[in-house]
Order: C-alpha cells, then structure tokens, then sequence
C-alpha cells in the first residue's frame, strides 16, 4: 500500500530507473531497515527510535513484539507536521486497519480530532490501559540496511499509525511518544514496511541489556561485529495464533496479536520438571499456552509451573540461598559462583518445542540476575493462579538472543545465546555505509 513516492515513480518506470546510475536496483527497493533499540533503565522497556512527520523528528516508542500498530501521543503541544492526513471513514485505510467506526470532533481540527474520520483503540499494554484514536497517517523514516550496517534513509510517505491521547503514555518510559506494536496485524510496523518496500514478512529483534540492541526488518543477512551471520544460527520453531484477544479491549471473535509457541515441557539440567502440560496449550477462551513478550521484562510463570521450575533449579544449585529480592523469590549467594562464556555457571533451564531436541535453552546470562554485588536472583516471576497466559517470556530472557519472526511462514527463528558465537545483541555495527 503505502510506497514512498519515489519507490512508486520507480516501480512504474523501471527502465529509467536502471538507466539512471543513481537510481540503482539498491536504491529503488531496500532489502531490509534498521531500528536502534535500546533498554530504558527505569522502567526495563525497550525504546525503537525512528523519524516521523514534516519537519522530520526522532520519536522513541516502546517497542510491543505482540502490538497492534503504531500509536502516538498527538496532543497538540507534541505533535507539528504538515504531512499529517486523518483517514477519512470508509476509506482504504479503514478497512485496512480493520476499523469501521466513524467518528467527529468537537473541538479545533488538528491530528487526533477531524471529522469524519475513523478510529482504532491505542492500547497501553504496560499498564493495560486502551481508549479511543483516530486513524491517521504520516511520513516515517528509517534507515535501510544490507544486513552489515545501516544504509541510506528510506520513507514510507503515508504511514499509518493511531492519535492517542496524552494520558496513555502514563508507564511509559521517559521520553517515549507511543508504542511500535509489531503484531500480527496488517498495519503493524512490519506489515506495513513489507508491502510499502516489497521485501518479505520477515522481522527481527536482538534486545541488549545496556545498548543499543537492533530490530530489522525484511530477511538476513543479520550481522554482529566481528562478522557473525546470527540468521545462519536459526532454530526455528511454529508460531501459533491464539484465536481470543489479549488485548485490553477488543471485539468478541477478534484473535490476539501476540506471537505464541509450542512449549511442551521444561527441563533443567536434562531432566524433565513435573508440571501440568495442560496449562501449556491454548483452550477454547484463549487461555494458557507461551507468548513471547517485549513489554514483560522478565518471563512470568503460573504459579503452579513457577513452583515446580523454582523447586527444580534450586534441587540443582549448590549455592546458599539468601532472602528474596522482589520481584524475585528465589535469590542465591553470588560468592563461589562459576561464571562461563554463557555468563554465570547455573542449571541450564530449557523450553522444549516441538520435539525433545528441538529447545530454548536460558544460560546464566539470561536466567540470573545480579541484584547486587553478592546477590543473584532467577530472573523468573511469579504468574499467581489463572494468569491468562501461562508463560510469558519477557525481555530479559530475550537479551542477545536475535529472534526472528517470520510471518509467512508463521514461524519462529531463535539463535540462541549470541554469547556462544563471541557477540552480542550490542554488537550491530551501526556506523552509516551510505
Ligand atoms: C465537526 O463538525 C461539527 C459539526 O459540523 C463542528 O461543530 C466541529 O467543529 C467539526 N470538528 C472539526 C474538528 O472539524
Ligand atoms: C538518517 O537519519 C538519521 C536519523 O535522523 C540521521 O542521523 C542520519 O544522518 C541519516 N542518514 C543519512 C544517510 O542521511
Ligand atoms: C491442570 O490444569 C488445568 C487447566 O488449568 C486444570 O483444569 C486441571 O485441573 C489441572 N490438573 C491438575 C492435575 O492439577
Ligand atoms: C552440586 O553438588 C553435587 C555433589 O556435591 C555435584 O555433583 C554437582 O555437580 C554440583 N552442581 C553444581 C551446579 O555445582
Ligand atoms: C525436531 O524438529 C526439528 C525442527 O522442526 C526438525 O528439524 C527435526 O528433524 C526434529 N527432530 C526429530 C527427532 O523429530
Ligand atoms: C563499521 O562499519 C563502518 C562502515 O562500513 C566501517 O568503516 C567500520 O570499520 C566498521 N567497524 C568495525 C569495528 O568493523
């Protein structure tokens, strides 16, 4: 839908594109776009930075793996552009990002209050807040990348995001606008950079703990210094949709938008943990099962699995256990501890998928965390009873680990521990080429 002009012009009149020396193959069609990532300290969340509107300027926005779409803060002292178009109702755009409400404003016409227009529902899912917003659409500009480095900027002329209102930033990082949702819908960031540049439904997040991590989007290569192809590292396993909403409002027979998997059972240290299996798959209201979330920053676990994980791993330490350090409960002496190539030497906890040896193995760089200086916690929460969703692995246990969502193919490409192959998420060499 949405092609810059230029990639249009360019689409229609190919031959004189590739007459012209500057307007190469590269430059009419990017392979993929680069995005900095990085962690916010206060409030663990991951904040995307891209360029948006007329004048151009950067825009920090949490990054939602399982979100709907783009949404902004518009109030009037914090949103200027004079590219900002409203999506007027019944029109493509509509129907596109599935809304058929019509809506009016009562008060002076700027971006988030036009008549005639049609709106979504901006959804806060830190603090599962979701209201009312206009539909609208504005420059946006990112970087393109081979993979190596960031390239040239590329713009998406009529990007379509949600107006919000100030108040739903409140839990939001200091400094983010909004959130960028990545879910499975068709104006999700990577949806929307798919068919605006034409490359496939690929995407891809390698979260850092201390700077700047990376998402792509479109295919590999995806290279850390020195040289590592992580996608050539990929394990991949299904992604599964599951049919009820997590959101915080929706419409009976919507589906979520959060990307699942098919965890079987957990082991530590080789050996399977006795929990329910029942609670790891979806039932027929949409509960149970494993999504994989960047908003969670460390992986919540139902109660009862929480239990049987937490009882299991300690079986396996020989370290003194010390009081709890909250949000955690299970807290070690971190004096006498080994520490290897994949961070502290702990039991190795691992997700099984869809056969024995297909796994998600959590070292010690992502299963523990350094409180202080002599303490260390299992960087697991506890879910309590009838969580929605019975595990949900949250960001830390994500950190320098690239994952790639492939929509396609609805499958997840996992690389495991950067660590392993001597990188890490922080390692994207992003030193312009262009
Ligand atoms: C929308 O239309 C109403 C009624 O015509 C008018 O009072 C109002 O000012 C308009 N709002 C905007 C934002 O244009
Ligand atoms: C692209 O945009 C970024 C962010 O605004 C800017 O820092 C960079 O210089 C631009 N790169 C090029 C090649 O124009
Ligand atoms: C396992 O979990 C399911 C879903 O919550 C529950 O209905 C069932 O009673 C549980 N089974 C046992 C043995 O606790
Ligand atoms: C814990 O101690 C047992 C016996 O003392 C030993 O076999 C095992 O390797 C130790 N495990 C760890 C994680 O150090
Ligand atoms: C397990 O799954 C992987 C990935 O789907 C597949 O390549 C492998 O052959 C499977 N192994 C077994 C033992 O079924
Ligand atoms: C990062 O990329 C730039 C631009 O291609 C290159 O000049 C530089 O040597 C690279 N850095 C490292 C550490 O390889």
């Amino acid at each position: 839908m949405d092609s810059s002009n230029f990639n249009l012009v360019c689409t229609l009149v190919v031959l004189v594109c590739m007459m012209a020396p500057s307007w190469g193959e590269q430059s009419l069609r990017p392979k993929a776009l680069v995005v900095p990532v990085k962690k916010d300290a206060a409030t663990l969340q991951y904040i995307a930075k891209i360029n948006q509107r007329t004048p151009l300027v950067p825009v920090n926005l949490v990054l939602d793996l399982g979100g709907q779409f783009l949404w902004l803060d518009c109030d009037r002292r914090h949103y200027a552009s004079t590219t900002y178009r409203p999506a007027r109702c019944h029109s493509a755009q509509c129907s596109l990002a599935g809304s058929s409400a019509c809506g009016s404003c009562f008060s002076a016409p700027r971006p988030g209050c036009n008549n005639n227009t049609c709106s979504l529902t901006p959804d806060n899912t830190v603090t599962h807040t979701a209201t009312s917003g206009e539909l609208g659409q504005d420059v946006v500009t990112v970087q393109s990348s081979n993979g190596f480095n960031p390239g040239r900027n590329v713009t998406v002329s009529r990007f379509l995001f949600t107006c919000a209102p100030r108040f739903l930033l409140q839990g939001l990082a200091n400094g983010a606008s909004g959130m960028a949702g990545l879910g499975r819908t068709k104006i999700s960031l990577p949806s929307q950079f798919s068919s605006a540049f034409s490359f496939p439904r690929k995407f891809a997040v390698c979260l850092s703990s201390y700077s700047n991590g990376v998402a792509f989007f479109g295919d590999g290569p995806y290279v850390f210094l020195p040289d590592v192809d992580a996608s050539k590292l990929f394990t991949f396993t299904p992604l599964f949709i599951n049919p009820v909403s997590t959101a915080s409002a929706y419409s009976r027979g919507d589906a979520s938008t959060e990307y699942f998997i098919g965890v079987k059972s957990i082991r530590i240290n080789g050996n399977v943990v006795p929990i329910n299996t029942t609670l790891l798959s979806i039932d027929g209201n949409g509960a149970g099962g494993t999504k994989i979330s960047t908003v969670e920053p460390y992986t919540v676990l139902e109660g009862s699995i929480f239990k049987a994980v937490t009882e299991a791993f300690m079986k396996e330490m020989n370290l003194t256990r010390v009081a709890s350090v909250a949000p955690f409960e299970v807290c070690f002496s971190s004096k006498n501890v080994g520490s290897t190539r994949m961070g502290v030497a702990v039991p190795i906890i691992e997700l099984v998928l869809q056969n024995k040896s297909t796994a998600w193995m959590i070292f010690g760089a992502n299963s523990m965390v350094m409180v202080s200086d002599e303490v260390m916690c299992l960087g697991f929460v506890n879910g309590g009873e009838n969580p929605r969703t019975s595990i949900v692995i949250g960001g830390y246990q994500m950190e320098d680990n690239l994952l790639q969502f492939d929509l396609a193919a609805s499958r997840l490409g996992f690389s495991s521990l950067l660590f392993g192959m001597r990188t890490t998420c922080a390692n994207f060499n992003f030193t312009s080429s262009a």
